[in-house]
This record gives C-alpha cells, sequence and structure tokens, in this order.
C-alpha cells in the first residue's frame, strides 16, 4: 500500500520542523481508526478496520481492495495534522512534502520504509535497488493484525492525536482519494 509508505515517510519528514525536546522517552504508535474519502472507484477501504488485538494493542486488520491500476499518472502526497486537545479538530502541519509520481514513490521511499508493516501484509514486495515498479497494481491486499513498527519514529514527536493523509491526484491538482489513518502517539507512562 503506497499509502502507509508515503504516510510514515511524510512522519519522519515532518520531524525537521518540530521543536527539539530533550525527552528520549520511547514512543508509541497506537493506531485509532481508518477512513477513506473519496475514490469509491479507485480504491474500496471498506473491509479495513483498526481493531483491538489485545488489551493494549490496536491492529489494523482486513482487505484495501485497489480496483484500478495505478499508474505514473497518479501522483501522492501526504498531510499529517495533529489535534492539540485530542478532540478531533485537527490543524495541518505544515510540512514541505514532494508530490511525485505513485511510480517515483514505490522505488524511491515505499523500498526503505516496508519494514513499517513488515510480513503482515500482501502488500507489493519492492527490491532494494528496483530501477521501475509500475503501475501499482490493482488486487486486494490483506492486512492481518497489522501493528505498524514504530521504532523509525524519533522521540522529539508529540504526544497525542495524529491523522495522517494520504492524498492521491490524478492529473497533479484534482484530489481523487484520499486514505486517513488516525493515531495516537504516546509516551513514558502513558505507554
Ligand atoms: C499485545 O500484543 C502485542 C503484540 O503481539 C504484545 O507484544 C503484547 O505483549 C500484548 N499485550 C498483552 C497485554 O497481551
Amino acid at each position: 500500500m503506497q499509502s502507509f509508505a508515503a504516510a510514515f515517510l511524510a512522519f519522519v519528514s515532518v520531524l525537521g520542523s518540530l521543536p527539539a525536546r530533550s525527552s528520549s522517552e520511547p514512543v508509541k504508535l497506537q493506531l485509532e481508526r481508518f477512513e477513506q474519502v473519496g475514490g469509491e472507484g479507485i480504491a474500496d477501504c471498506s473491509k479495513l478496520r483498526v481493531r483491538k488485538y489485545n488489551r493494549t494493542v490496536f491492529a489494523l486488520d482486513g482487505t484495501l481492495h485497489m480496483l484500478k491500476d495505478l499508474d505514473s499518472s497518479y501522483e501522492v502526497t501526504v498531510r499529517v495534522a495533529y489535534s492539540t486537545m485530542g478532540n478531533n479538530q485537527f490543524n495541518e502541519y505544515p510540512m514541505k512534502l514532494p508530490q511525485k509520481s505513485i511510480c517515483r514513490l514505490l522505488v524511491e521511499e515505499y523500498v526503505d520504509y516496508q519494514f513499517i508493516w513488515g510480513e503482515s501484509t500482501t502488500l507489493p514486495k519492492v527490491a532494494k535497488g528496483t530501477k521501475e515498479f509500475c503501475p501499482f497494481p490493482k488486487g486486494e491486499y490483506l492486512f492481518r493484525d497489522m501493528v505498524p513498527d514504530a521504532s523509525f519514529i524519533p522521540p522529539v514527536v508529540p504526544a497525542g492525536l495524529w491523522r495522517m493523509s494520504i492524498v492521491v491526484l490524478n492529473p497533479g491538482d484534482v484530489v481523487v482519494l484520499q486514505l486517513r489513518i488516525f493515531y495516537r502517539v504516546v509516551k513514558g507512562k502513558g505507554m
């Protein structure tokens, strides 16, 4: 799923604009929910949801059905928003994220972030050094209680409720699909 790769990449990118804190507490990412906005002809996420895996862990589970091949005419960018009050009022986080063709994204970023979802999905695997991987193929991708590997998140990220939107555009200025992941960043004793 290009969305997760882009999303987590964005998450890493946003860190550069955050105030540095001296804290080095471990950080945990707790999934809250997943939402599709528009793009019913491109993806069907109605069978994908965040579910409680056990007392403390939430996981992404189900099926992401990509209804068409996404060729290089599809572009992707990521928007990240933070809810200061944790009340679902979100403020867009200022970021300068490149918007790029999904095919470039697959070989330039996705390849380095696949570890986040690991073996718990049937998403395409892109081998390191791949020069071209295109299109992102249509099909049903399974998520089996996927718990993101949060080890890449530096401790400077503010705790609280976050929303990451993977935005798909085609042509480059028309939003055709948004996949939104809501999650909490939890630190220290809150874990
Ligand atoms: C919940 O599941 C995670 C992942 O398998 C595991 O690390 C954790 O110990 C479990 N927690 C409880 C309370 O069972």
